[in-house]
């Protein structure tokens, strides 16, 4: 059993992380070795029906913004700092400090270059309270690690301007993971 294929069992058996929440645990999944880590919120409907994450609407333009920028989703990592449906509302603080402790795992153990923070909840979790629509399609530098910022394909499905937002820091992001 490798580093991630532990932690994804240590989140099936974590009774914190199911509190409040329902389905199969969502812990990410992708490239082990993955240059770059994705971070979106918590798992929706079709994430709690088939363990893995964006599948659903949100998912399919996250695949498509992907595909704009010569990325498949086996070459990356995808997850979230929330690892169980918490049901149609927002994780709580407390939600996201405790998912945080297996997203820190995760990290480390996949060791990416860059971690590409999907709106609110990512940032939260991982840089802090800051206002997306001021940073977004930015790289930030925190503890050693580079993260970019870009708001959650949700958001855009919601708000066309923020769909063109999200096309133009992919755009933005395919010029910085020339590695
Ligand atoms: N939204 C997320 O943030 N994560 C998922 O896995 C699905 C939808």
């Amino acid at each position: 059993m490798n580093k991630l294929e532990k932690i994804a069992r240590e989140i099936k058996n974590c009774k914190e992380c199911k509190k409040k929440k329902s389905g199969k645990p969502v812990p990410g999944e992708g490239n082990k070795k993955a240059k770059i880590l994705f971070v979106g919120e918590a798992p929706g409907r079709e994430e709690a029906k088939t363990g893995k994450p964006f599948m659903g609407r949100s998912g399919k333009l996250l695949t498509q913004l992907l595909n704009s920028i010569k990325l498949d989703r086996k070459d990356i990592f995808i997850t979230s700092p929330v690892k169980y449906y918490p049901g149609k509302r927002t994780p709580t603080n407390k939600e996201i400090d405790h998912g945080k402790i297996h997203l820190l795992k995760q990290i480390e153990a996949i060791k990416p270059k860059l971690i590409v923070l999907l709106g609110a909840v990512a940032h939260k979790a991982l840089i802090g309270n800051v206002k997306i629509s001021e940073i977004h399609g930015k790289k930030l530098q925190k503890n050693k690690v580079t993260y970019f910022s870009t708001f959650h394909p949700a958001a855009a499905l919601r708000f066309p301007f923020i769909k063109e937002f999200m096309k133009k820091d992919f755009k933005k992001l395919k010029r910085i993971i020339s590695f």
